[in-house]
């Protein structure tokens, strides 16, 4: 059997050029998806608290200026999150077809047209007084999130989105059968082309807290742990996510990313067929940003090796706030 001093895996790792060419993973530029935050009633962006260097974003030039420079990086797909002025118990304003989200739609689309794909984030909990991602029933001391009607609820603001331009539409609030609901609402109204990103295995992370803090979107009470996965579990997230393509999801997430590697790289392995996308999530976001900030880690080099490790466990697809710089680091040169 030749072994070493004939075998040596170090030949391989003499030059950038052979590293480059043997490589078994990158970091796919197309695939790349940047959230950003709409606020209602702001003239100028604002950066957001815990999670330096990203902003929340007027519905105006500047929102236009933003997506331009993004263009012009090479990042065309964007995930929506609005922030509205007004909330109540039953997310009235995600549903308006005046509300932030749709004259976002409406202006980003009268001015890129084709040029950008735009998904919309589908929840209630930044539309909510109570932040929740569903009705919300209370019984004395106690409260429930009421499933078969909040999932209506999410049909309607699907549909409402749907009508407002959005290319596709992501259903987040872990909803038993709401993908299924927004697929036969979304039919039934003309918008059989219309696909569904569904975050389909999303756990109950602490990771979201700085997003929270984004889109003033804690819950007044309780938790998400009611319908959100626990994080001790894998199976379930197999389960979930075939739940969702039987429902006709046409795209599934995982979510949080970083932290979660071993749930991509297994529902990969169990729906090969089927894109999957990963989200690099506001807390694994602020972590490496805290640490760049600190000079305790090279930003640049952290970010790719944790961006190209969420590509190399199986996502096809990954959210990240980080999509424009990765991009021009990577022009840069890689440090791989
Ligand atoms: C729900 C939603 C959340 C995130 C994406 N969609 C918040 C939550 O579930 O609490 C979190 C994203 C992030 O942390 O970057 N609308």
């Amino acid at each position: 059997m030749a072994t070493f001093p004939t075998l040596r895996p170090r030949r391989l790792r003499s030059k950038k050029l052979l590293r480059d060419l043997v490589a078994e993973s990158q970091i796919r530029k197309d695939g790349l998806i940047l959230p950003i935050f709409i606020k209602d009633g702001i003239d100028n962006p604002e950066e957001i608290k815990t999670m330096p260097e990203v902003y929340r974003y007027p519905v105006n030039d500047k929102l236009i200026n933003y997506i331009e420079e993004s263009l012009k990086n090479g990042i065309n797909k964007f995930i929506l999150f609005g922030v509205p002025k007004i909330k109540d118990d039953l997310a009235t304003s995600a549903m308006d077809s005046d509300g932030i989200i749709q004259k976002t739609l409406k202006l980003i689309k009268n001015t890129f047209g084709g040029k950008v794909l735009l998904i919309t984030d589908e929840c209630t909990d930044e539309y909510t007084s109570h932040g929740h991602c569903g009705i919300v029933t209370i019984n004395g001391s106690s409260y429930k999130v009421d499933n078969d009607e909040s999932i209506k609820l999410h049909a309607k603001i699907a549909l409402s989105q749907a009508k407002a331009g959005a290319d596709v539409i992501a259903p987040s609030s872990m909803m038993d059968g709401v993908v299924g609901e927004i697929r036969k609402t979304l039919d039934e109204n003309g918008f059989q082309d219309v696909p569904i990103m569904a975050y389909s295995s999303k756990y109950a992370s602490t990771f979201y807290g700085p997003f929270r803090e984004a889109a003033y979107s804690k819950p007044a009470f309780g938790d998400r742990r009611g319908y959100q996965m626990d994080p001790r579990n894998l199976e379930e997230g197999v389960r979930e996510v075939y739940l969702d393509i039987e429902e006709g999801a046409d795209i599934v997430m995982v979510k949080p990313a970083h932290t979660y590697l071993d749930v991509i790289t297994r529902v990969k392995q169990s729906f090969p067929c089927y894109p999957l996308a990963a989200y690099h999530v506001s807390g694994e976001y602020s972590m490496l940003k805290a640490a760049a900030i600190n000079g305790w880690i090279d930003e640049k080099r952290a970010v790719l090796e944790v961006t190209n490790a969420i590509f190399r466990a199986g996502a096809d697809i990954v959210i990240t706030y980080y999509a424009n710089k990765i991009i021009e680091w990577l022009n840069e040169g890689d440090p791989f």
